[in-house]
């Protein structure tokens, strides 16, 4: 009998990534995508492997129980990997309660659903399955300063909606552990990048600003600072502690690769221009400083030695092979660019998403 995996946010750009692994690397098991298709999901991230066989969509609001309920008692999964998330800073300045529903509520309401199906066992380590696996992000420890890392044992200081509310469903997954011994494990990631990336991050962002020459919005004095992993790397990174790590453990996963954001903005600017053959020079005049966004971490960077040291994980690409592939991915696909901008793929499967 096959295993049966659910993905949550299958349709968003980690999520497509994950899903793609999983499907291409394990045709031994059910993948099974459930995503809401929020502004930020997509079904053609996933064109290339929807007609495989071992993969199945399902199109469900992580906050509507009843969905859940009908698809835990149909697919029965063995595993859970849970991308399904608000993800963007700014606009979790703008609705902080959309980021409490899908965040916190939503990813309580699947650890209901998987302790319901896998009841209250202790597993035994190591143990694959059952795994119910939360995918979440450097953000919940905060900010640091000129120096230092955040390791698993930094204790968690969110400041933005958004890590407020990924910090809340970590507590929620680790006390599930705790308390009913579901088999929880979580990955906190630094900033990923990579094709299928929605333009409202950095890099997207700027990549199609670039591209129609509209200006670059930098944020306050653009020191700030971040550790950039390419999106392949992290799904890897997921593949080995999804298969390999310890229950209840939490793993942190990151670059080598520390950013100030004015400096990875210029090197975009070279890149982009030595591929689109402008003169040297022309997409920096873009560049235009505006206010900074409220509660702004200084800086993050993260200690990934111990998923290297466990698990022999490390990133496989350097920051410019990674960077000149998603470049060339988005000047390769800017009908992809031009539709998630005009919204245009959602009319595409008549799945406007209904706002709560
Ligand atoms: P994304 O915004 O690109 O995709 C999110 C996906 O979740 C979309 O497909 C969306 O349709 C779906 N979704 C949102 N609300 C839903 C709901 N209520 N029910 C079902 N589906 C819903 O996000 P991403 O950047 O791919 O991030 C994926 C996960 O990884 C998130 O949990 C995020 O916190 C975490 N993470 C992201 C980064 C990063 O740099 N992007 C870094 C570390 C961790
Ligand atoms: P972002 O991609 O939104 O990721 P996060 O806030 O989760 O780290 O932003 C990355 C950095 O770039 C962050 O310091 C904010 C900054 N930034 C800008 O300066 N201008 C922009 O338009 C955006 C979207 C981000």
């Amino acid at each position: 009998m096959k295993k049966t995996i659910i993905i949550t946010g299958g349709a968003g750009f980690i999520g497509s990534h994950v899903v793609r692994l999983f499907v291409n690397k394990y045709p031994e098991y059910r993948i099974v995508n459930v995503d809401a298709l929020t502004y930020a999901g997509n079904l053609e991230n996933l064109r290339d492997v929807e007609a495989a066989d071992n993969y199945i969509f399902e199109k469900a609001d992580i906050l509507h129980t009843d969905d859940l309920e009908r698809i835990f008692s149909t697919y029965q999964p063995d595993g859970i990997i849970h991308l399904a998330a608000e993800s963007h800073v700014d606009r979790s300045i703008l609705s902080p309660l959309d980021f409490v529903y899908t965040n916190v509520v939503g990813t309580v309401n699947l650890l209901n659903a998987a302790k319901k199906l896998w009841g209250s066992t202790l597993y035994p380590q190591p143990s694959t399955f059952p795994r119910f696996y939360h995918v979440s992000t450097d953000e919940v420890y905060g900010a640091l300063g000129e120096t230092g890392l955040f390791t698993e044992e930094t204790p968690y200081s969110p400041n933005s909606p958004y890590s407020a509310s990924k910090a809340s469903s970590d507590h929620f997954v680790r006390a599930y552990g705790e308390t009913y011994h579901l088999p929880v494990i979580i990955t906190n990631c630094s900033n990923n990048y990579g094709s299928h990336h929605f333009p409202e991050k950095l890099i997207p962002l700027f990549i199609n600003n670039i591209i129609h020459k509209k200006p670059l919005p930098v944020y306050g004095d653009g020191l700030y600072t971040r550790d950039w992993l390419f999106v392949k790397d992290h799904a890897a990174a997921i593949d080995l502690v999804f298969h390999k790590g310890n229950n209840l453990a939490t793993y942190n996963i990151g670059g080598f690769n520390e950013w100030k954001n004015i400096d990875l903005v210029k090197l975009l600017c070279k890149l982009m221009d030595e591929k689109l053959g402008n003169v040297k020079g022309t997409s920096e005049k873009l560049i235009a400083y505006i206010k900074d966004r409220p509660g702004h971490d200084r800086r993050y960077a993260i200690d990934a030695s111990k998923i290297n040291k466990e698990l022999g994980w490390k990133p496989s690409v350097t920051f410019e092979e990674g960077l000149a592939q998603t470049i060339d991915w988005y000047l390769e696909n800017t009908e992809w660019l031009k539709n998630v901008t005009s919204g245009e793929y959602t009319k595409y499967y008549d799945l406007q998403y209904t706002k709560r």
